[in-house]
């Protein structure tokens, strides 16, 4: 198969990127080579091994030279969950809007897409309190125990980059089914090597990472009892090409959360 991976130079494009190319597919890419992301753009660009087109996927004239493709991989967007706060429009244009061109463009290629959301969407998650029973977002008391979110939970994004992510989906929803097979996958904290440790979503791996390297303590704010999922970047590009490559009903769109189930607390000793 012929793949478009939008964003396919970042970190997870790159991964997934590599893993298509050794099962026989072909990969193309459109990616901005975002200077937040890449302080080498070039060297990023080189890496990736397929075609680079360079355009923002939130302007319609991005999409117009590519060539046709069999499937869609929409990965590019603003990241920063921090960011997202402060740089509203930004957020919506690229999230919402580049979605909205993706799914466009491969409706009109008829090419599968998939999309990629975030578990930001579900913004705290659900909780189980012995006291007031199941509940979702803001825990109900010092009671409240976190639980693993589902597909079917609530969206009760708390960033913008959370809302951005939920409104591409029903974007992507809207234009795609019916039309085109669609799966959207709402990842956990994605971890592997090559992830830019400047990009703002790198978050706490990359302070802590800075500060090691220059022999300094780190900080954890908190008793360090906040849990995270971590999956492996390699997974999930074997999901994505998974959801590709065999999901082919055009009436239902699959939406699938990507996660170990680990629960990985960050206190230390
Ligand atoms: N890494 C994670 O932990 C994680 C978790 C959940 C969801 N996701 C989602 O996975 C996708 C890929 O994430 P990543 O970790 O590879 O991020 P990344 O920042 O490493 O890569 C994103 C790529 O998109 C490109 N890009 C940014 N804005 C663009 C635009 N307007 N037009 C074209 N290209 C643009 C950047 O240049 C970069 O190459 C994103 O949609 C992200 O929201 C990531």
């Amino acid at each position: 198969m012929k793949i478009l991976i939008t964003g396919g130079v970042g970190f997870i494009g790159q991964h997934l990127a590599r893993l298509l190319i050794a099962q026989g597919d072909e990969v193309i890419a459109l990616d901005s080579l975002h200077n937040q992301v890449h302080l080498d753009p070039e060297g990023a660009s080189a890496a990736f091994p397929g075609e680079v087109f360079v355009g923002d996927v939130s302007e319609a004239s991005a999409w117009v030279n590519l060539p046709d493709v069999d499937a869609v991989v929409h990965l590019a967007a603003e990241t920063g969950t921090g960011q997202s706060m402060y740089e509203q429009d930004r957020y919506h244009r690229v999230n919402v809007e580049g979605t909205r061109l993706a799914a466009q463009w491969a409706v009109a290629h008829q090419a599968p897409l998939m999309s990629m959301s975030s578990r930001a969407v579900y913004g705290h998650g659900g909780f189980l309190c012995e006291k007031h029973g199941m509940g979702h977002g803001e825990p109900c008391c010092d009671l409240a125990r976190p639980v693993a979110s589902t597909e079917g939970d609530p969206h009760l994004p708390v960033s913008v980059y959370g809302e951005t992510k939920s409104l591409g989906e029903t974007v992507a929803f809207d234009i795609a089914q019916g039309h085109i097979p669609l799966t959207v996958i709402r990842p956990q904290n994605v971890i592997g090597p090559g992830q830019a440790l400047h990009n703002p979503y790198t978050g706490v791996l990359a302070a802590f990472l800075a500060r090691l390297r220059e022999g300094r303590p780190i900080s954890v704010y908190g008793d360090g009892s906040q849990t995270r999922d971590f999956v492996h970047v390699q997974d999930l590009a074997a999901l994505i090409s998974w959801a590709i490559h065999q999901h082919d009903d055009v009436g239902e769109p699959l939406v699938l959360n990507s996660g170990t189930g680990e629960r990985t607390t960050f206190a230390i000793g």
